[in-house]
Protein backbone atom coordinates (compact mmCIF):
# COMPACT_ATOMS: atom_id res chain seq x y z
CA UNK A 1 0.00 0.00 0.00
CA UNK A 2 2.45 2.33 1.08
CA UNK A 3 3.99 1.59 -2.85
CA UNK A 4 0.87 3.25 -3.88
CA UNK A 5 0.69 6.11 -1.88
CA UNK A 6 4.14 6.96 -2.48
CA UNK A 7 3.47 6.78 -6.07
CA UNK A 8 0.80 8.84 -6.23
CA UNK A 9 2.23 11.49 -3.63
CA UNK A 10 4.84 11.99 -6.57
CA UNK A 11 2.80 12.34 -9.07
CA UNK A 12 4.01 9.35 -10.86
CA UNK A 13 0.24 7.55 -10.80
CA UNK A 14 -2.84 9.36 -11.09
CA UNK A 15 -5.88 8.47 -9.37
CA UNK A 16 -9.40 9.84 -9.34
CA UNK A 17 -9.83 11.94 -6.05
CA UNK A 18 -12.87 9.98 -4.97
CA UNK A 19 -10.86 6.72 -5.31
CA UNK A 20 -7.96 8.05 -3.89
CA UNK A 21 -9.57 9.15 -0.71
CA UNK A 22 -11.26 5.92 -0.39
CA UNK A 23 -7.52 3.88 -0.93
CA UNK A 24 -7.35 2.54 1.82
CA UNK A 25 -10.23 0.05 0.71
CA UNK A 26 -7.78 -1.63 -1.48
CA UNK A 27 -5.93 -2.76 1.27
CA UNK A 28 -7.81 -5.80 1.90
CA UNK A 29 -8.05 -7.43 -1.20
CA UNK A 30 -4.79 -6.58 -2.07
CA UNK A 31 -3.49 -7.74 1.08
CA UNK A 32 -5.38 -11.18 0.51
CA UNK A 33 -3.36 -11.40 -2.83
CA UNK A 34 -0.06 -11.22 -1.47
CA UNK A 35 -0.95 -13.92 1.66
CA UNK A 36 -2.39 -16.44 -0.95
CA UNK A 37 0.62 -15.61 -3.44
CA UNK A 38 2.91 -16.33 -0.41
CA UNK A 39 3.30 -19.87 1.00
CA UNK A 40 1.88 -18.13 4.22
CA UNK A 41 -1.79 -19.40 2.40
CA UNK A 42 -0.39 -23.29 1.84
CA UNK A 43 0.93 -23.40 4.76
CA UNK A 44 -2.61 -22.43 6.89
CA UNK A 45 -4.01 -24.57 4.76
CA UNK A 46 -1.74 -27.95 5.72
CA UNK A 47 -2.20 -25.92 9.71
CA UNK A 48 -6.31 -26.57 9.25
CA UNK A 49 -5.88 -29.92 7.31
CA UNK A 50 -2.94 -30.95 9.93
CA UNK A 51 -5.57 -30.31 12.76
CA UNK A 52 -8.68 -32.41 10.94
CA UNK A 53 -5.61 -35.58 10.40
CA UNK A 54 -6.57 -37.70 13.09
CA UNK A 55 -3.11 -37.99 15.15
CA UNK A 56 -2.75 -40.91 18.15
CA UNK A 57 -3.77 -39.06 20.99
CA UNK A 58 -3.53 -41.24 23.78
CA UNK A 59 -6.97 -41.15 25.58
CA UNK A 60 -6.74 -40.43 29.78
CA UNK A 61 -6.38 -43.46 31.63
CA UNK A 62 -4.76 -45.29 28.90
CA UNK A 63 -1.72 -46.95 28.70
CA UNK A 64 1.36 -46.03 25.97
CA UNK A 65 0.35 -47.37 23.18
CA UNK A 66 2.40 -49.80 21.76
CA UNK A 67 2.98 -48.74 17.94
CA UNK A 68 4.95 -45.75 17.59
CA UNK A 69 4.26 -43.30 15.18
CA UNK A 70 7.73 -41.40 15.76
CA UNK A 71 9.33 -43.15 12.41
CA UNK A 72 5.95 -43.22 10.52
CA UNK A 73 4.38 -39.52 11.55
CA UNK A 74 0.87 -38.99 10.49
CA UNK A 75 0.56 -36.08 8.17
CA UNK A 76 -2.18 -35.07 5.82
CA UNK A 77 -0.97 -36.64 2.69
CA UNK A 78 0.37 -40.04 4.44
CA UNK A 79 -3.26 -40.23 6.15
CA UNK A 80 -5.11 -39.71 2.81
CA UNK A 81 -2.80 -41.93 0.44
CA UNK A 82 -3.86 -44.98 3.75
CA UNK A 83 -7.26 -44.03 3.20
CA UNK A 84 -7.06 -44.52 0.07
CA UNK A 85 -5.40 -47.12 -0.17
CA UNK A 86 -7.26 -48.87 2.50
CA UNK A 87 -10.68 -48.60 0.04
CA UNK A 88 -9.57 -49.50 -3.00
CA UNK A 89 -9.50 -52.80 -4.48
CA UNK A 90 -6.72 -52.03 -6.38
CA UNK A 91 -5.06 -53.94 -4.28
CA UNK A 92 -6.67 -57.46 -5.08
CA UNK A 93 -5.83 -60.02 -7.71
CA UNK A 94 -9.17 -58.61 -9.97
CA UNK A 95 -9.13 -55.68 -8.77
CA UNK A 96 -12.51 -56.14 -6.77
CA UNK A 97 -12.05 -56.40 -3.25
CA UNK A 98 -10.44 -53.64 -0.70
CA UNK A 99 -9.85 -54.18 2.76
CA UNK A 100 -12.85 -51.98 3.72
CA UNK A 101 -14.65 -54.55 1.36
CA UNK A 102 -14.37 -57.18 5.13
CA UNK A 103 -13.62 -54.07 7.37
CA UNK A 104 -16.91 -51.90 7.14
CA UNK A 105 -17.03 -48.47 9.13
CA UNK A 106 -20.69 -48.96 10.17
CA UNK A 107 -19.61 -52.23 11.81
CA UNK A 108 -16.48 -50.82 13.82
CA UNK A 109 -14.93 -52.18 10.47
CA UNK A 110 -15.53 -55.56 10.95
CA UNK A 111 -17.44 -57.77 8.88
CA UNK A 112 -21.30 -57.33 9.04
CA UNK A 113 -23.34 -60.64 9.21
CA UNK A 114 -20.39 -63.04 8.11
CA UNK A 115 -19.84 -65.60 10.04
CA UNK A 116 -16.17 -65.96 8.79
CA UNK A 117 -14.98 -63.68 5.70
CA UNK A 118 -15.84 -64.42 2.24
CA UNK A 119 -12.62 -62.96 0.01
CA UNK A 120 -12.39 -62.84 -3.59
CA UNK A 121 -14.92 -64.63 -5.89
CA UNK A 122 -16.81 -65.75 -2.54
CA UNK A 123 -13.89 -68.24 -1.36
CA UNK A 124 -14.62 -68.72 2.34
CA UNK A 125 -11.97 -67.91 4.46
CA UNK A 126 -12.02 -69.81 8.06
CA UNK A 127 -11.98 -66.52 10.65
CA UNK A 128 -14.29 -64.20 11.30
CA UNK A 129 -13.22 -60.24 10.21
CA UNK A 130 -12.66 -58.44 13.74
CA UNK A 131 -13.17 -55.17 13.83
CA UNK A 132 -9.94 -52.40 13.59
CA UNK A 133 -9.74 -49.92 16.28
CA UNK A 134 -7.10 -48.89 18.72
CA UNK A 135 -4.68 -51.32 16.66
CA UNK A 136 -2.08 -48.91 18.09
CA UNK A 137 -2.46 -50.74 21.47
CA UNK A 138 -2.09 -54.04 20.09
CA UNK A 139 0.89 -56.33 20.63
CA UNK A 140 -0.13 -58.20 18.23
CA UNK A 141 -2.45 -59.04 15.29
CA UNK A 142 -4.89 -61.81 14.14
CA UNK A 143 -6.99 -64.14 16.28
CA UNK A 144 -3.67 -66.33 16.75
CA UNK A 145 -1.94 -63.22 16.98
CA UNK A 146 0.51 -64.49 13.92
CA UNK A 147 1.50 -60.83 12.89
CA UNK A 148 3.62 -58.41 15.42
CA UNK A 149 4.26 -55.41 13.71
CA UNK A 150 1.03 -53.16 12.61
CA UNK A 151 2.79 -51.95 9.59
CA UNK A 152 3.41 -55.65 8.27
CA UNK A 153 0.12 -56.76 8.70
CA UNK A 154 -1.38 -56.11 5.57
CA UNK A 155 0.91 -58.39 3.34
CA UNK A 156 -1.50 -61.37 5.26
CA UNK A 157 -4.93 -59.80 3.51
CA UNK A 158 -3.51 -59.48 0.27
CA UNK A 159 -1.31 -62.38 -0.24
CA UNK A 160 -3.57 -64.71 1.34
CA UNK A 161 -5.15 -66.83 -1.54
CA UNK A 162 -8.44 -66.42 -0.39
CA UNK A 163 -8.55 -62.92 0.71
CA UNK A 164 -6.59 -60.60 -1.79
CA UNK A 165 -4.96 -63.23 -3.56
CA UNK A 166 -2.44 -60.40 -4.87
CA UNK A 167 1.36 -60.27 -4.93
CA UNK A 168 2.74 -57.09 -3.02
CA UNK A 169 5.18 -56.67 -6.26
CA UNK A 170 2.19 -56.65 -8.77
CA UNK A 171 0.52 -54.00 -6.65
CA UNK A 172 3.05 -51.94 -6.69
CA UNK A 173 3.27 -52.11 -10.72
CA UNK A 174 -0.20 -51.38 -10.86
CA UNK A 175 -0.34 -48.31 -8.75
CA UNK A 176 3.11 -46.54 -10.41
CA UNK A 177 0.78 -47.04 -13.38
CA UNK A 178 -2.32 -45.01 -11.88
CA UNK A 179 -2.83 -41.47 -12.61
CA UNK A 180 -2.61 -40.26 -9.28
CA UNK A 181 -0.99 -42.36 -6.68
CA UNK A 182 3.22 -41.44 -7.66
CA UNK A 183 2.14 -38.14 -7.24
CA UNK A 184 0.29 -39.19 -3.89
CA UNK A 185 3.47 -40.87 -2.75
CA UNK A 186 5.56 -38.00 -3.35
CA UNK A 187 3.18 -36.11 -1.45
CA UNK A 188 3.38 -38.24 1.63
CA UNK A 189 6.56 -39.48 2.04
CA UNK A 190 8.46 -36.30 0.00
CA UNK A 191 10.55 -38.69 -2.71
CA UNK A 192 9.38 -40.21 -5.60
CA UNK A 193 9.18 -44.09 -5.20
CA UNK A 194 5.88 -46.16 -4.46
CA UNK A 195 7.27 -49.54 -2.31
CA UNK A 196 6.42 -52.30 -0.25
CA UNK A 197 7.16 -50.06 2.87
CA UNK A 198 5.40 -47.24 1.70
CA UNK A 199 2.29 -48.72 0.99
CA UNK A 200 2.16 -50.25 4.20
CA UNK A 201 3.38 -47.18 6.10
CA UNK A 202 0.45 -45.55 4.38
CA UNK A 203 -2.38 -48.30 5.74
CA UNK A 204 -0.84 -47.62 9.05
CA UNK A 205 -1.31 -43.78 9.33
CA UNK A 206 -4.89 -44.41 8.57
CA UNK A 207 -5.57 -47.86 10.66
CA UNK A 208 -3.39 -47.01 13.35
CA UNK A 209 -5.09 -43.46 14.07
CA UNK A 210 -8.55 -44.93 14.60
CA UNK A 211 -9.13 -44.65 17.85
CA UNK A 212 -12.09 -45.55 19.34
CA UNK A 213 -12.84 -43.75 22.87
CA UNK A 214 -15.66 -42.49 23.28
CA UNK A 215 -18.17 -44.58 23.67
CA UNK A 216 -21.09 -43.77 26.31
CA UNK A 217 -18.85 -46.03 28.76
CA UNK A 218 -15.94 -43.40 28.14
CA UNK A 219 -18.14 -40.09 28.59
CA UNK A 220 -19.88 -41.65 31.92
CA UNK A 221 -16.14 -42.58 33.23
CA UNK A 222 -15.12 -38.90 32.65
CA UNK A 223 -18.23 -37.67 34.37
CA UNK A 224 -20.11 -36.33 31.25
CA UNK A 225 -23.08 -38.85 31.05
CA UNK A 226 -25.00 -40.82 33.86
CA UNK A 227 -25.69 -44.44 33.10
CA UNK A 228 -29.15 -45.88 34.40
CA UNK A 229 -28.73 -47.98 37.60
CA UNK A 230 -29.09 -51.07 35.45
CA UNK A 231 -25.90 -49.87 33.55
CA UNK A 232 -24.39 -49.22 36.56
CA UNK A 233 -24.97 -52.69 37.70
CA UNK A 234 -23.83 -54.14 34.61
CA UNK A 235 -20.78 -52.58 35.04
CA UNK A 236 -20.13 -53.86 38.69
CA UNK A 237 -21.18 -57.80 36.89
CA UNK A 238 -18.80 -57.26 34.36
CA UNK A 239 -16.03 -55.91 36.51
CA UNK A 240 -16.52 -58.98 38.49
CA UNK A 241 -16.94 -61.93 35.88
CA UNK A 242 -15.49 -61.10 32.36
CA UNK A 243 -12.63 -57.88 33.10
CA UNK A 244 -9.74 -60.53 34.20
CA UNK A 245 -9.85 -61.12 30.77
CA UNK A 246 -11.51 -57.87 28.81
CA UNK A 247 -9.55 -56.07 30.55
CA UNK A 248 -10.77 -51.79 30.73
CA UNK A 249 -10.02 -49.45 29.31
CA UNK A 250 -9.40 -51.35 26.22
CA UNK A 251 -11.66 -54.69 27.16
CA UNK A 252 -8.62 -56.82 26.46
CA UNK A 253 -5.40 -57.85 28.15
CA UNK A 254 -4.20 -59.13 24.79
CA UNK A 255 -3.45 -62.63 25.80
CA UNK A 256 -4.35 -66.38 24.60
CA UNK A 257 -6.93 -68.50 26.29
CA UNK A 258 -9.61 -70.64 25.92
CA UNK A 259 -12.62 -69.65 26.52
CA UNK A 260 -14.26 -72.92 26.14
CA UNK A 261 -15.90 -73.42 23.10
CA UNK A 262 -15.09 -76.62 21.87
CA UNK A 263 -13.87 -79.88 23.48
CA UNK A 264 -11.52 -80.46 20.50
CA UNK A 265 -10.70 -77.42 19.42
CA UNK A 266 -10.95 -77.78 15.38
CA UNK A 267 -8.80 -74.74 14.80
CA UNK A 268 -5.72 -74.84 16.56
CA UNK A 269 -5.87 -70.95 17.35
CA UNK A 270 -2.27 -70.10 18.93
CA UNK A 271 -0.87 -73.20 18.82
CA UNK A 272 -1.08 -72.41 14.49
CA UNK A 273 1.87 -69.87 15.86
CA UNK A 274 3.72 -71.52 18.57
CA UNK A 275 3.00 -75.45 18.17
CA UNK A 276 2.55 -75.64 22.17
CA UNK A 277 0.45 -78.01 23.43
CA UNK A 278 -0.56 -75.20 26.08
CA UNK A 279 -1.89 -73.28 23.02
CA UNK A 280 -4.01 -75.93 21.56
CA UNK A 281 -7.55 -73.65 21.02
CA UNK A 282 -6.53 -70.62 22.42
CA UNK A 283 -7.25 -67.21 20.62
CA UNK A 284 -6.65 -63.86 21.83
CA UNK A 285 -8.92 -62.15 23.84
CA UNK A 286 -11.06 -59.45 21.69
CA UNK A 287 -11.57 -56.34 22.28
CA UNK A 288 -15.57 -55.60 23.50
CA UNK A 289 -15.69 -52.15 22.85
CA UNK A 290 -18.15 -51.92 20.25
CA UNK A 291 -19.18 -54.99 20.68
CA UNK A 292 -23.19 -54.25 19.82
CA UNK A 293 -22.19 -53.47 16.39
CA UNK A 294 -19.42 -56.76 15.00
CA UNK A 295 -21.87 -59.43 15.45
CA UNK A 296 -20.89 -62.15 14.81
CA UNK A 297 -19.12 -63.38 17.69
CA UNK A 298 -15.86 -65.50 18.54
CA UNK A 299 -13.19 -66.17 15.82
CA UNK A 300 -15.56 -68.24 13.76
CA UNK A 301 -18.38 -66.11 14.51
CA UNK A 302 -20.52 -68.42 15.56
CA UNK A 303 -22.62 -66.95 17.28
CA UNK A 304 -25.20 -64.01 15.58
CA UNK A 305 -26.13 -62.40 19.03
CA UNK A 306 -24.60 -61.12 22.57
CA UNK A 307 -27.69 -63.59 24.00
CA UNK A 308 -25.72 -66.27 22.34
CA UNK A 309 -22.15 -65.09 23.68
CA UNK A 310 -23.91 -64.85 27.18
CA UNK A 311 -25.64 -68.28 27.40
CA UNK A 312 -22.30 -69.84 25.86
CA UNK A 313 -20.32 -68.40 29.37
CA UNK A 314 -23.25 -69.01 31.39
CA UNK A 315 -24.48 -73.16 30.23
CA UNK A 316 -22.21 -73.57 27.33
CA UNK A 317 -18.52 -73.81 28.60
CA UNK A 318 -16.86 -76.82 27.56
CA UNK A 319 -14.20 -78.36 29.11
CA UNK A 320 -10.42 -79.37 27.74
CA UNK A 321 -6.72 -79.54 28.64
CA UNK A 322 -6.28 -75.92 27.52
CA UNK A 323 -9.85 -74.66 29.19
CA UNK A 324 -9.14 -71.09 30.67
CA UNK A 325 -8.88 -71.98 34.74
CA UNK A 326 -11.09 -68.77 34.88
CA UNK A 327 -13.93 -70.47 33.42
CA UNK A 328 -13.67 -74.29 34.68
CA UNK A 329 -16.84 -73.78 36.14
CA UNK A 330 -18.51 -70.93 33.52
CA UNK A 331 -20.05 -68.08 34.71
CA UNK A 332 -22.51 -68.10 37.53
CA UNK A 333 -25.28 -65.13 36.71
CA UNK A 334 -28.95 -64.51 38.09
CA UNK A 335 -31.49 -63.18 35.00
CA UNK A 336 -31.15 -59.82 36.48
CA UNK A 337 -27.34 -59.72 36.29
CA UNK A 338 -27.56 -60.77 32.40
CA UNK A 339 -29.74 -58.49 31.65
CA UNK A 340 -27.71 -55.53 33.27
CA UNK A 341 -24.98 -57.12 31.79
CA UNK A 342 -25.88 -56.78 28.17
CA UNK A 343 -27.15 -53.37 28.69
CA UNK A 344 -23.64 -52.43 30.16
CA UNK A 345 -22.38 -53.78 26.85
CA UNK A 346 -24.07 -51.92 24.35
CA UNK A 347 -22.93 -48.53 26.15
CA UNK A 348 -19.06 -49.52 24.78
CA UNK A 349 -20.53 -48.55 21.42
CA UNK A 350 -19.12 -45.39 19.47
CA UNK A 351 -21.13 -43.38 18.10
CA UNK A 352 -18.42 -40.72 17.17
CA UNK A 353 -15.96 -42.92 15.69
CA UNK A 354 -18.22 -45.29 13.78
CA UNK A 355 -19.91 -41.91 12.48
CA UNK A 356 -16.39 -39.81 12.19
CA UNK A 357 -15.91 -38.68 8.76
CA UNK A 358 -12.11 -38.88 8.08
CA UNK A 359 -12.06 -42.72 8.54
CA UNK A 360 -15.28 -43.25 5.45
CA UNK A 361 -14.53 -43.87 1.65
CA UNK A 362 -14.46 -40.51 -0.17
CA UNK A 363 -15.75 -40.60 -3.06
CA UNK A 364 -11.87 -39.42 -4.89
C1 LIG B 1 -11.66 -61.20 2.65
C2 LIG B 1 -11.87 -60.35 3.77
C3 LIG B 1 -10.73 -59.46 4.24
C4 LIG B 1 -10.03 -58.54 3.51
C5 LIG B 1 -10.19 -58.19 2.04
C6 LIG B 1 -9.11 -57.90 4.43
N1 LIG B 1 -9.26 -58.44 5.68
FE1 LIG B 1 -8.30 -57.84 7.34
N2 LIG B 1 -9.00 -59.45 8.32
C7 LIG B 1 -9.89 -60.38 7.81
C8 LIG B 1 -9.98 -61.52 8.70
C9 LIG B 1 -10.86 -62.74 8.50
C10 LIG B 1 -9.09 -61.26 9.76
C11 LIG B 1 -8.77 -62.20 10.93
C12 LIG B 1 -7.83 -63.26 10.39
C13 LIG B 1 -7.26 -64.17 11.43
O1 LIG B 1 -7.24 -63.81 12.60
O2 LIG B 1 -6.78 -65.25 11.08
C14 LIG B 1 -8.50 -59.94 9.49
C15 LIG B 1 -7.60 -59.31 10.34
C16 LIG B 1 -7.09 -58.04 10.13
C17 LIG B 1 -6.32 -57.28 11.07
C18 LIG B 1 -5.93 -57.72 12.48
C19 LIG B 1 -6.92 -57.22 13.46
C20 LIG B 1 -6.70 -57.77 14.84
O3 LIG B 1 -7.43 -57.36 15.73
O4 LIG B 1 -5.80 -58.57 15.04
C21 LIG B 1 -5.99 -56.08 10.47
C22 LIG B 1 -5.19 -54.94 11.07
C23 LIG B 1 -6.54 -56.12 9.14
N3 LIG B 1 -7.23 -57.31 8.97
C24 LIG B 1 -6.37 -55.15 8.18
C25 LIG B 1 -6.66 -55.35 6.83
C26 LIG B 1 -6.12 -54.54 5.74
C27 LIG B 1 -5.20 -53.35 5.88
C28 LIG B 1 -6.62 -55.05 4.60
C29 LIG B 1 -6.33 -54.62 3.16
C30 LIG B 1 -4.95 -54.66 2.76
C31 LIG B 1 -7.48 -56.17 4.97
N4 LIG B 1 -7.46 -56.32 6.32
C32 LIG B 1 -8.23 -56.91 4.08
C33 LIG B 1 -10.61 -60.23 6.65
C34 LIG B 1 -10.21 -59.41 5.60
C1 LIG C 1 -10.88 -66.51 30.71
C2 LIG C 1 -10.94 -65.29 29.95
C3 LIG C 1 -12.29 -64.76 29.57
C4 LIG C 1 -13.35 -64.41 30.40
C5 LIG C 1 -13.42 -64.51 31.91
C6 LIG C 1 -14.37 -63.89 29.53
N1 LIG C 1 -13.97 -63.93 28.24
FE1 LIG C 1 -15.01 -63.31 26.63
N2 LIG C 1 -13.58 -64.02 25.39
C7 LIG C 1 -12.40 -64.61 25.79
C8 LIG C 1 -11.70 -65.12 24.63
C9 LIG C 1 -10.35 -65.83 24.62
C10 LIG C 1 -12.52 -64.84 23.52
C11 LIG C 1 -12.25 -65.23 22.05
C12 LIG C 1 -12.58 -66.68 21.90
C13 LIG C 1 -12.57 -67.21 20.49
O1 LIG C 1 -13.05 -66.53 19.58
O2 LIG C 1 -12.11 -68.34 20.32
C14 LIG C 1 -13.68 -64.13 24.05
C15 LIG C 1 -14.71 -63.67 23.25
C16 LIG C 1 -15.79 -62.92 23.72
C17 LIG C 1 -16.76 -62.29 22.89
C18 LIG C 1 -16.76 -62.28 21.36
C19 LIG C 1 -16.02 -61.07 20.86
C20 LIG C 1 -15.87 -60.97 19.38
O3 LIG C 1 -15.39 -59.92 18.91
O4 LIG C 1 -16.18 -61.93 18.65
C21 LIG C 1 -17.64 -61.65 23.71
C22 LIG C 1 -18.83 -60.81 23.29
C23 LIG C 1 -17.21 -61.91 25.07
N3 LIG C 1 -16.08 -62.68 25.04
C24 LIG C 1 -17.85 -61.42 26.20
C25 LIG C 1 -17.51 -61.80 27.48
C26 LIG C 1 -18.31 -61.50 28.63
C27 LIG C 1 -19.57 -60.65 28.62
C28 LIG C 1 -17.68 -62.07 29.70
C29 LIG C 1 -18.16 -62.11 31.12
C30 LIG C 1 -19.47 -62.68 31.30
C31 LIG C 1 -16.49 -62.73 29.20
N4 LIG C 1 -16.43 -62.55 27.85
C32 LIG C 1 -15.59 -63.41 29.99
C33 LIG C 1 -11.95 -64.70 27.08
C34 LIG C 1 -12.71 -64.47 28.21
Amino acid sequence: MNAVRKAVAKGWLKLPGKLKSKLWWLALPLSLFVISESGAYLRLQTFIRLHQTPQLNVPNGWPAPHYDFADNRVTPAGFELGRRLFYDPILSRDNTMACGSCHQQFAAFAHLDHRISHGIGGVNGKRNAPGLFNLAWQPNFMWDGAVHNLELQPIAPIENPIEMDEKIVHVIEKLNTDRRYPAQFRAAFGSNGIDTQRVFRALTQFMGTMVSSDSRYDQYLAGNQSFSAAEKHGLQVFREHCASCHQEPLFTDYSFRNNGLDRSPPDRGRADVTHAAADEGTFRVPSLRNIELTAPYMHDGRYATLEQVLDHYINGVQPSATLDPLLAKGIQLDAAERSDLLQFLKTLTDETFVNDPRFAETDE
